[in-house]
């Protein structure tokens, strides 16, 4: 404790003088006087000398009788202790005794110890940024007695802490002290200081404190922020166009800025270390995100930016599976591609007489499950992205398929001469004007005017007798009846049928000669096709 160790020395000190007093014969002094103070390692010397003796002998020793740990140097009247380099073991009372003829004098010097051999060292535990807590620590290294020290921190003018070492030493070393303070920097931070005293009190020994100081100016920083992108002149670009984008971003020290491109894996591709970057005949595959970072040494922060390189729809074709022509309640898909960037959007309209467009679907396969004769039209495809429209057209033809035609001959296939036959042909799906009816002749087919699919023979000659056709023919079938015709003359009961023309029906029915021949000479053969030949051909054999 310092209070005793002060009484203690006090009371040595007045013991010293008393003894010395009782000497009279000659004198003793010592330099320094009665106390002095020696830094760690410093080489200090304990002078004693006398006045009034011829040739004294000097002797030193400790009040304690511990080793003096310094070396003695006699010259004549003075004796010198020198301690080189000044350790712990030197804090002592150290006694110097002279002997001459007259007697014995003796003379005490006190030798305290200290350590303050450095400035004190400010450390931080990371970068000053505005916003952040930040620990600022202050140390002073290898200090005796550091029950002593009192230690300040300092923002500025602004003292953060003070303190005291005011703890028990439990064995003479040295050490390392250690003033922590927490604070959170604010934008004033920048340019201000912080400052770190260290004040060793060695009291009565020495009324000017030991002191130290260490300045250190903040380093404040700021993270990136407000990163700002600007693109000129705009982000959505034709192929071929150039494009310059300008980045700019807040910070302390004011960031970096690097200009990157988003690879496909996520990866960042480093294009530029310019806060402006341009680039020229862009290409489709130049499309993606940039992005712009501003970098510092205490952050970053990003901006991304998405460019569109557009290239107008083309290419615009039309799939239609199974076929354009298709049979009534057949399914139709309709597929449109269409190339372009952005992907084209598809558009599916129906062409209406006016020559508008009605809307119809939004999806690239336009699917009709079940057709019908009304959906025969024009079909449009387009193909729509921002940078465009490419078109494409289809027609669509849905037909009926001829079914259940009947040929007939009114009243009947054998008529008289001069009589009237109505010759009628029915199809039940089909429209009447698809009806063809025909008469057979060696010199080719006489297609005859008939109305609503009938023709009528008035005064029915013998010429008028032979192979009737009906044929009703369309894009997705076709249905073909015959009938031969009787014309009796009036004279005779013989009729008229010239052989050829058996030939042509039974040819153009596909009918083979054999059977012909029997319906022939039946006289009373209905052909009506392969179905009623089938059918002719089971009653004849
Ligand atoms: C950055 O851009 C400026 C102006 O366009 C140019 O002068 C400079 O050379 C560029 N620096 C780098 C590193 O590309
Ligand atoms: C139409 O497309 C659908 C779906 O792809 C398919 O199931 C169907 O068989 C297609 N129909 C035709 C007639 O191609
Ligand atoms: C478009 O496709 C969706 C699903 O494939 C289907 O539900 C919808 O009916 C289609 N729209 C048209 C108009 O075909």
């Amino acid at each position: 404790m310092p209070g005793k160790m002060a009484v203690i020395f006090g009371a040595s000190t007045i013991l010293w003088i008393v003894f010395a007093a009782s000497a009279q014969a000659f004198k003793i002094q010592t330099s320094p006087e009665s106390r002095t103070l020696a830094q760690i390692g410093d080489t200090v010397s304990l002078t004693c000398s006398t006045t009034d003796c011829e040739s004294p002998s000097f002797s030193w020793r400790t009040q304690i009788d511990s080793p003096l740990s310094a070396k003695v140097r006699n010259e004549g009247t003075r004796s010198t202790l020198i301690m080189d380099p000044v350790s712990f073991e030197n804090e002592h009372s150290y006694l110097c005794t002279a002997t001459c003829k007259s007697g014995k004098l003796e003379k005490g010097i006190q030798v305290e110890i200290y350590s303050f051999p450095k400035d004190p060292e400010i450390q931080l535990s990371g970068p000053v940024e505005v916003g952040k807590p930040v620990t600022v620590k202050c140390l002073a290294p290898d200090i005796y007695p550091f029950d002593r020290l009192e230690m300040d921190l300092l923002k500025g003018t602004h003292l953060m802490k003070n303190q005291e070492f005011l703890e028990d030493m439990e064995k003479k070393s040295v050490e390392t002290k250690i003033l922590e303070a927490t604070f959170t920097p604010v934008l004033e931070d920048v340019g201000q200081i912080l400052v770190c005293r260290a004040r060793l009190h060695l009291q009565e020994m020495d009324s000017v404190p030991k002191e130290r100081e260490t300045i250190k100016e903040l380093q404040v920083y700021i993270s990136p922020q407000n990163t700002v992108v600007s693109v000129h002149p705009s982000p959505r670009l034709q192929e071929g166009d150039s494009v310059t984008m300008t980045c700019s971003s807040e910070g302390l020290p004011a960031p970096k800025v690097v200009w990157s491109k988003k690879l496909d894996n996520g990866n960042l591709q480093l294009l530029s270390g310019n806060a402006t970057l341009t680039l020229i005949a862009m290409r489709i595959e130049d499309s993606g995100v940039y992005v712009c970072e501003g970098v510092n040494l205490v952050g970053r922060d990003k901006k991304e930016v998405e460019l569109i390189v557009q290239v107008a729809p083309r290419d615009t074709d039309i799939l239609v599976s199974p076929s354009p022509i298709l049979e009534e309640g057949s399914p139709v898909n309709l597929t449109c591609l269409s190339h372009g960037f952005p992907a084209p959007q598809i558009l599916w309209s129906r062409q209406l007489i006016t020559g508008e467009l009605q809307r119809i679907s939004d999806n690239t396969t336009l699917t009709l499950t079940s057709t019908k004769m009304e959906d025969s039209g024009i079909y449009v495809c387009e193909g729509i992205n921002q940078a465009g429209i490419s078109k494409k057209t289809v027609e669509l033809i849905i037909q009926a398929s001829p079914k259940d035609m009947q040929l007939t001959a009114f009243p009947s296939e054998s008529v008289k001469e001069g009589d009237t036959v109505i010759i009628s042909c029915t199809c039940g799906n089909v429209p009447k004007t698809w009806i063809i009816l025909k008469k057979k002749a060696e010199t080719g087919d006489i297609v005859l005017k008939s109305i609503d699919g009938a023709y009528t023979i008035r005064k029915a000659q013998l010429e008028d007798a032979g192979v009737y056709e009906c044929e009703s023919k369309t894009q997705v079938g076709s249905q073909l009846r015959s009938l031969i015709l009787d014309v009796k003359g009036r004279e005779n009961d013989k009729g008229y049928f010239p052989p050829e023309l058996l030939v042509l029906c039974c040819a153009s029915s596909l009918i083979i000669p054999a059977v012909g021949m029997i319906i022939y000479f039946a006289r009373r053969a209905n052909m009506k096709g392969s179905y009623s030949l089938a059918a002719a051909q089971k009653s004849k054999v």
